[in-house]
């Protein structure tokens, strides 16, 4: 993009600051910029202006989810019919680790974080770990794709390098990128990083198929027959993936995407609830729980909203073709983010200073027509570590290891 487009594209969008010390910039500098610019969405920047009508909810009704009991009844011809897809090579796992995992705070990626306590166990190892479980029940390997972003995308491929992924095949692991979001302060102006970049943040995990489609990855899948993919977050050492059982489950019910969820510990739990809005398949984020839906029943008594998700879901590769042209909610988060002030000096925030754009992938539920929540057992399979203490921790992790006969 030449100058005068990339001026007109900020002059549009009201972020002509950009430009601000254009003329001091060196060649190499003006091309990054310039090229930024082309690249980068500015549109969602004036979403934070009428922030509060972003996302309208329809009417949230219950869902029917697949109990412990009813898996228990059919696990052995559940895992029977997973085993099959997987050793026919049908299944595919996408870990989802573009985060910035900035609760936890530490610059790396979250997955080389060590959990460890007498030796090194690192999170990415956990999960490669489990999923080499299924590899080894089957007797076959499953395809694992790594998304990545811009800020971790090296590391994370060099830790697997480095650690020869985990006793993984390499030429199972495929790694790509998920795109950036301009970064803002609480008017819509973007932040400057340095004097030719503009500020960014991984734009969610919501964009992890077109990120897969743009990376060439959707078409290794075609050619491999893959059908089915297991997506799932970075941060839970407890994952179980491409669980046979589930995979059964979820084709046996002809679903488009089978979610596992846990029974929530407390009505205010800050997870995500499985429901049906406006008669689909939904997931309604644990602020937008009202206390009339926390305190709903359903016809035995029970709470009728009780169980979350625990971002692991199965989708089904066709069905994603079909909606992946379609826009995702826009959802704006207030973040620390680091930028130059007046005098072009770089300022890290203490507090939140603007917002972030993401996308997420709990809204793809909703696109679909048919989703099987999957209940499986809490603390056998939900250990999210997003902080350093306290709840969803690193020590909260660790004892839940403890409990499940892991090694630290
Ligand atoms: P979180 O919502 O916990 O976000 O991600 P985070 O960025 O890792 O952590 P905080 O909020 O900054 O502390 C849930 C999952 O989605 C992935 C994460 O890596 C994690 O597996 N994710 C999140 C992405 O892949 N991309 C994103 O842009 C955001």
């Amino acid at each position: 993009m030449g100058y005068q487009e990339a001026y007109d594209k900020l002059e549009k969008y009201g972020q002509l600051h950009v430009l601000k010390y254009y003329d001091e910039l060196s060649g190499y500098e003006k091309e990054a910029l310039l090229e930024q610019i082309e690249n980068t969405d500015l549109a969602v920047l004036e979403q934070c202006r009428h922030k509060e009508e972003l996302n309208p909810r329809g009417k949230i009704t219950p869902i029917n989810v697949m109990q412990l009991a009813e898996i228990e009844c059919k696990r052995e011809a559940y895992t029977k019919t997973g085993l099959e897809a997987v050793r026919a090579g049908k299944v595919g796992a996408v870990l989802l680790a573009g985060g910035m995992g900035t609760r936890l705070g530490s610059d790396a990626p979250k997955g080389v974080y060590n959990i460890g306590l007498t030796k090194e166990v690192f999170i990415f190892q956990r999960l490669v770990e489990n999923l080499l479980e299924v590899v080894r029940e089957a007797g076959a390997w499953i395809p694992l794709y790594v998304m990545t972003s811009d800020k971790n995308h090296a590391a994370t491929t060099a830790f697997f390098e480095e650690k020869n992924y985990f006793g993984y095949r390499p030429d199972y692991v495929t790694f790509f990128m998920q795109d950036m979001a301009p970064a803002a302060d609480y008017g819509g102006k973007v932040y400057m990083e340095e004097k030719w970049k503009m500020s960014t943040s991984p734009n969610g995990n919501g964009g992890w198929f077109l990120s897969m489609m743009k990376w060439g990855v959707t078409d290794k899948i075609r050619e491999a027959g893959v059908e089915w993919l297991n997506v799932f977050a970075v941060d839970n050492v407890l994952q179980r993936i491409a669980d046979p059982c589930f995979i059964g489950a979820t084709i046996a019910t002809d679903s488009a995407v089978g979610a596992k969820v846990v029974k929530k510990n407390a009505p205010d739990e800050k997870v995500g609830a499985i429901c049906l809005e406006d008669g689909r398949p939904s997931i309604v984020e644990y602020y937008e729980m009202t206390e009339e839906l926390m305190n709903a029943t359903d016809e035995k008594g029970e709470p009728a909203y009780n169980f979350g998700v625990i971002l692991n879901y199965l989708f089904r590769v066709k069905d994603l073709e079909e909606i992946v042209a379609r826009k995702l909610p826009l959802h704006i988060v207030e973040k620390k983010i680091p930028y130059l002030d007046d005098n072009g000096m770089a300022v890290k925030p203490e507090t939140p200073n603007g917002y972030k754009f993401e996308q997420l992938v709990l809204d793809m539920i909703h696109e679909l027509d048919s989703c099987l929540p999957y209940e499986v057992v809490r603390n056998r399979e939900f250990a999210p570590i997003k902080n350093k203490t306290g709840i969803d921790s690193v020590e909260s992790a660790r004892e839940l290891c403890r409990e499940n006969g892991i090694e630290l």
